[in-house]
């Protein structure tokens, strides 16, 4: 197997090439003055399986997604045989179902795309719905990253922190993180409004009171939800709060409003690349495509 390292997952794509073995193809690219994306493979693919390594995180996910695409076509007319995709971030895999009549199914609409484009499976890192994966015509898996963000924790002398999960439905991540943490695990419970996007959080029969607990989520984007749980631990008595996400996509102002409401460190993996990717996915990764030969 190759290793194709995306433009969005350069230096993740090096590292997995290093813990594998596989050789790292790299990649040119450039856009064009109007705005195109343009890629080129720079070396052979010839008669070889190919992992192609892209996040599709934001900035600019429409771009990534189409360069993942494009290098997709290009492997396959450059005489490649099986084509894996590594999303370790998968854009729109939020939008699963149709919430709301006249709305798509966005992340099926991807899915189509890419096996157009010659993906044959795709391997993607704690997606964030499981259904997500049922909209691919080819094998898509995900895996989990929290064990490595737990550990992390471990062996900053966190051993027996209490794991929480910022909603129920995800309470299947605390107890993941509880499993290296070895603490107690909880969750609070989160309601959104589908129209307005607003969101209710509740704690219900926790008890963290001087407890150091870590907040664990597959996804920080506003930040919102973190602030919401991490006033209420404070309230709650917790002497110290963390948190740690797989994909910290942080927009705008989130670091900074999370930091503000007493959270003491943001812990992230390199799924998006940034300051708080402290956790890297390439041991996880390269032990899925060793796999997977
Ligand atoms: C929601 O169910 C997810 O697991 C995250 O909690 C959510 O997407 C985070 O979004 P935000 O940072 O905007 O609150």
């Amino acid at each position: 197997m190759k290793i194709i390292s995306g433009p969005a997952s350069k230096e993740l794509a090096e590292k997995i090439s290093a813990e594998t073995g596989y050789q790292d193809i790299p990649v040119a690219a450039k856009v064009f003055p109007d705005g195109e994306s343009y890629v080129r493979l720079d070396g052979s693919v010839e008669g070889e399986d190919v992992a192609i390594v892209q996040t599709t995180c934001p900035p600019a996910q429409d771009s990534r997604v189409f360069q993942l695409a494009f290098l997709a076509d290009a492997a396959k007319r450059a005489g490649a045989g099986k084509v894996s995709a590594v999303v370790p971030y998968l854009a729109y895999a939020r939008q699963d179902k149709m919430f709301l009549a006249g709305e798509g199914i966005s992340v099926q609409t991807l899915a189509r795309m890419l096996k157009a484009a010659g993906i044959d499976e795709l391997l993607t890192v704690n997606i964030h719905s499981e259904n997500a994966l049922q909209q691919f015509p080819f094998p898509a898996k995900t895996t989990s990253a929290i064990p490595l963000l737990a550990q992390y924790f471990v062996e900053r002398g966190f051993k027996g922190a209490f794991a929480l999960s910022p909603d129920k439905g995800a309470m299947y991540i605390a107890k993941q993180a509880q499993e290296v943490l070895g603490g107690d695990a909880g969750h609070l419970d989160k309601t959104r409004d589908r129209y307005t996007g607003q969101t209710v959080q509740t704690a219900e029969g926790l008890n963290v009171k001087g407890q150091t607990v870590i907040i664990f989520d597959d996804i920080i984007s506003t930040g919102g939800t973190i602030v919401g749980a991490a006033k209420i631990l404070r309230e709650q008595g917790a002497a110290h709060v963390f948190t740690a996400c797989v994909h910290g996509l942080l927009i705008g102002d989130a670091e900074k409003r999370i930091l503000d409401a007493g959270v003491e460190e943001i812990v992230c993996t390199d799924s998006v690349p940034g300051k708080n990717s402290k956790v890297s996915l390439a041991p996880l990764i390269s032990k899925e495509l060793k796999a997977q030969v």
